[in-house]
């Protein structure tokens, strides 16, 4: 049984695409393993954002999030970044077996790298915290959205660069990517990213969620020509949300015509309240509870040090620290 592992930033409220890309594909997998690692990385948050505050709330839903969907504690590992200290030691060791031009072309960086002074040197090395979060506890499997496959390459680039030199020492993991869901669309028909403030929060109380799903840019084809299902982002997240039976049954109405992005988007908004009904439920019951969720991170805390400090190690022992 392979072992899964991923994370979620706290740097904003989780999205949709953080549900569809990587929560839901983590939790379908983790019912065939014995432990899964799934955390927030809160210690990625502060390569964007230096808000106290901010962290703590974010943190908290993100936590929520994953708790609403159906993680089970007893058997998952679930924790903050943060609170595994040991992973910026790892960090560091990785940094040293990065190439520099490797590290440049992250997309991470470069797609900030206009304006080198506001990137501070967090962004830059992000992707080996990224790899110390994988390699710290043996990760095999890890299911994200398309926008990470290149930090999992980077990963396991330095993963074999480190057993070359130093002697086989970590192990080194695959991306599980859904092609399905590998990019939600946001709002604006990009792609769906707190970044972009294109986000849809499907926790969100229902009169603002509406309007969110109300506000999707669509096309001017008048309401009674035919549409076309394969460019419309109303119709992408539809598919993304609703069962296949259904899904079929709107592409037949966007076909046949008379039939109006307005109508599509009621569709989709109530699409997303089916199936997201329960979820919500839990999810205020969580926030509105912080401690429960307190002291389930401990708990999974606990059991996170004792699967990273024996990997730590091993690292060390590899590289000459350990006595
Ligand atoms: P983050 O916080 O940006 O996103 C978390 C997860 O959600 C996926 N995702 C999407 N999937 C499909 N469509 C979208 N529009 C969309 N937006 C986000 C992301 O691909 C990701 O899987 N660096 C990571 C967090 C991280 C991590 C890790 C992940 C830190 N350490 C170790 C895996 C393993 C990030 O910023 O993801």
């Amino acid at each position: 049984m392979p072992r899964y592992l991923t994370g979620i930033q706290s740097s904003g409220k989780p999205h949709l695409g953080n549900i569809l890309g990587a929560i839901a594909p983590a939790l379908e997998l983790s019912k065939t393993s014995d432990a899964a690692f799934y955390f927030i990385a809160d210690l990625h948050t502060l390569t964007s954002s230096k808000d106290p505050k901010a962290l703590r709330e974010n943190t908290l839903e993100v936590a929520a999030a994953w708790l609403a969907c159906g993680l089970n504690v007893q058997k998952d590992v679930f924790y903050r970044q943060s609170q595994i200290p040991e992973v910026c030691e790892l960090a560091w060791y990785l940094n040293c077996f990065a190439p520099y031009p490797m590290l440049a072309n992250a997309h991470s960086f470069k797609d900030k790298s206009e304006n080198l002074s506001s990137v501070n040197a967090g962004l830059f090395v992000y992707p080996m915290l990224m790899a110390a979060d994988i390699l710290m506890y043996d990760a095999e499997v890890v299911p994200v959205g398309k926008d990470q496959k290149q930090h999992l390459e980077m990963t396991r680039d330095v993963a074999e660069a480190f057993n070359r030199t130093m002697g086989p020492t970590f192990v080194v993991p695959e991306a599980y990517i859904r092609e399905d869901v590998m990019t939600v669309p946001g709002v604006d028909g990009r792609k769906m990213s707190k970044s972009y403030g294109n986000a849809i929060n499907v926790f969100e109380d229902e009169k603002s969620l509406r309007k969110r799903i109300m506000s999707i840019v669509t096309d001017a084809t008048p309401l009674e020509a035919p549409k076309n299902p394969q460019t419309c982002t109303v119709f992408a997240l539809y598919r993304a949300v609703a069962p296949a039976d259904a899904v079929e049954e709107l592409r037949r109405r966007y076909l046949e015509g008379n039939f109006g992005y307005g109508q599509a988007k009621q569709a989709l908004f109530e699409a997303v309240m089916e199936r997201f009904g329960p979820a919500r439920e839990k999810f205020r019951h969580f926030v509105e509870n912080p401690q429960i969720v307190e002291e389930l991170l401990r708990l999974g805390e606990e059991k996170a040090r004792s699967v990273s400090r024996p990997v730590l190690e091993r690292v060390r022992r590899a590289l000459g620290y350990s006595v």
